[in-house]
């Protein structure tokens, strides 16, 4: 059921693209493009077109992504948000400065450790995952603010607001995936909503259809306080009172004073290396840069190139290193504000090979054989992502989410806005799965105030002291594999951005012991190969949505929207 629940979340964008074809196509979709001075990739035709207006008005990267994101709250709503949260990775065109921004979702002040149980300490199925109790305290309106109070160039806030203003006021056209995910989630948004929303036609009977005008009047006027009055728009006065009537009607606990007690943190980027390349990426409560860096680092010292892209060799050694890294993730990662989660342990060079000491060319690891990493010393499913670079260099990594697909379907009455089910994302209790099939224990445990362990990663890759990649995706606890394989296929596969963002994927997170093949991604007897060291092949039709750029040697800089997706969509000047 969860499982279920997961692939569809993950996917049901990319399957609505393949389900019927697309009737309305008056968008242009560009997937992959080159340009001499900036380029912005998102999940949505009009959130790029918005995020290119703005650098062509002189705002840097910071500016487009602020615009970029609020656009995309109102034009994607399955992951765009203003009611969700995220993490922002960030290097200056210069080099000197680098920055991480997380502005995740918090458990509200009255949450605890077991609020998803039941008598018996079994976890309620779905209560995490929709409705009211499944929502974090919103992040993303704190994000958007703490970039522009930091970072903007155009200094002009009202500029980067309107435009998702006037796309949520005046309504716009829905492309054919957006139809097909609104129809698909119609019966969630009506059992879980205590006020009527957007996202259902006045006539429930009647389905959305391509083409047909959105138009998302409440929305709008939550847009125009942020717009007006800043964080406080949002994080107090009548938004925060809409959300407190809202949890009132539908038992959710979320409060006001939640909402005025919200921060963000500015935290210290993780910094690693591969190959010469030095990469750039988030920190707890993400476990992306952590387990990123470790992947890298056990697959370092063999020469994947030698074994060929996709061979058995290299799927069976990528998910090996991705077995033991996830088994490290379950039993260590969680918001390293409330537990000491052993991140230069986990880093430590030696360590990493050690870890990886068992591994066997021949045969698969039984997964139940792996269990997290000792150490001996003392520690000294719907989001998006969008990529940005700006004239000067400055780039942009961000990756948000409300979780699943329309998060907890539940919007603020009055306020027009989707809440997050990010709630799910903590370890509801040891060892049962959350939506994306990840285990946790104590380190992932609800705390009032915590933030949930994410997967999201969003990556910077330098090379020499200049910029060499952006990178980025959703996918749940698939991000960090198919960031890994992005990176890998340009470094170790001489892959170009378009080739390596496009090429098929796999997966595979130690628990449940499976290797998930994306449709094509190995011929069959690469497949028999694999099956014959003992790997359990489960075919998946798509892994990760990733918006990436790339400076290439030319100078120029190459921009792709993946096309595993209809709408997602590169632009570039
Ligand atoms: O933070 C996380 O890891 C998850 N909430 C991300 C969810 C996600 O990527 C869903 N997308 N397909």
């Amino acid at each position: 059921m969860r499982l279920n629940h997961f692939l569809f979340a993950l996917l049901f964008l990319t399957l609505a693209a393949c389900k019927q074809k697309p009737t309305f196509s008056g968008y242009s979709i560009q997937k992959s493009t080159l340009a001499d001075s900036a380029i912005v990739s998102t999940a949505h035709p009009l959130a790029s077109e918005v995020g290119l207006a703005v650098l062509k008005d002189g705002g840097n990267a910071i500016d487009a992504a602020i615009a970029v994101h609020l656009a995309l709250a109102v034009v994607y709503p399955a992951a765009g948000n203003i009611g969700g949260g995220g993490f922002l990775v960030y290097r200056s065109g210069d080099g000197q400065e680098v920055a991480a921004l997380d502005f995740r979702e918090k458990a509200p002040a009255k949450a605890h450790r077991d609020m998803y149980l039941d008598a018996e300490g079994n976890v309620i199925n779905g209560k995490s995952i929709e409705g009211h109790l499944a929502a974090g305290v919103p992040g993303s309106v704190e994000g958007c603010w703490q970039m522009f109070q930091k970072y903007s160039k155009l200094k002009d806030w009202k500029r980067l607001v309107q435009p998702a203003i006037d796309l949520a006021a005046k309504g716009f056209n829905i492309t054919q995936a957006e139809a097909v995910g609104l129809n698909e989630y119609r019966k969630g948004f009506l059992s879980n909503n205590t006020k009527a929303c957007a996202f259902v036609k006045a006539d429930s009977t009647q389905k959305w259809k391509a083409g047909d005008l959105l138009v998302q009047t409440e929305l709008a006027e939550t847009l125009q306080r942020i717009r007006d009055q800043g964080r406080d728009g949002f994080y107090g006065g009548k938004t925060a009172d809409l959300v407190a009537a809202e949890m009132q009607r539908g038992g959710g606990w979320i409060t006001a004073q939640d909402m005025a007690d919200y921060h963000a943190v500015w935290r210290k980027p993780m910094l690693g290396k591969y190959r010469g390349y030095d990469l750039i990426s988030m920190p707890p409560p993400s476990s992306g840069g952590i387990a990123l860096f470790q992947l890298l680092g056990m697959v370092e010292p063999y020469d994947l190139g030698k074994m060929g892209f996709h061979s058995p060799e290299h799927i069976h050694l990528f998910t090996e290193a991705e077995r033991r890294v996830y088994a490290d993730r379950a039993k260590h990662l969680g918001d390293a504000d409330f537990y000491g989660v052993p991140i230069a342990n986990l880093l430590d060079s030696q360590y990493i090979q050690e870890r990886f000491a068992n591994f066997d060319p021949q045969k698969a690891t039984p997964s139940k054989a792996i269990e997290g990493g000792e150490f001996t010393g003392k520690e000294s499913k719907q989001t998006t992502h969008y990529s940005i670079v700006d004239a000067d260099g400055n780039a942009v990594a961000i990756t948000t989410t409300l979780n699943g697909g329309y998060g907890a379907l539940t919007v603020v009455g009055g306020a027009g806005f989707l809440l997050n089910n990010e709630m799910d994302d903590f370890s509801a209790k040891p060892g049962v799965p959350n939506l994306y099939g990840a285990i946790g224990g104590d380190a992932n445990a609800i705390m009032p105030g915590k933030r949930p362990l994410s997967s999201m990663t969003p990556t910077i890759v330098t090379k020499d002291g200049k910029l060499c990649m952006v990178v980025g995706t959703p996918g749940g606890t698939t991000i960090i594999t198919s960031v890994f394989q992005v990176i890998t296929n340009v470094i170790d596969f001489n892959m170009n951005m378009t080739d390596a963002t496009h090429a098929k994927r796999f997966h595979s997170q130690w628990s449940p012991d499976e290797l998930y093949l994306e449709k094509g991604a190995a011929n069959e007897a690469t497949r028999k190969k694999l099956r014959g060291m003992g790997h359990k092949i489960v075919e998946w039709s798509g892994i990760g949505l990733v918006e990436s750029i790339l400076l290439r040697k030319d100078g120029k800089l190459e921009g792709v929207a993946d096309n595993r997706a209809e709408d997602d969509t590169v632009l570039g000047y």
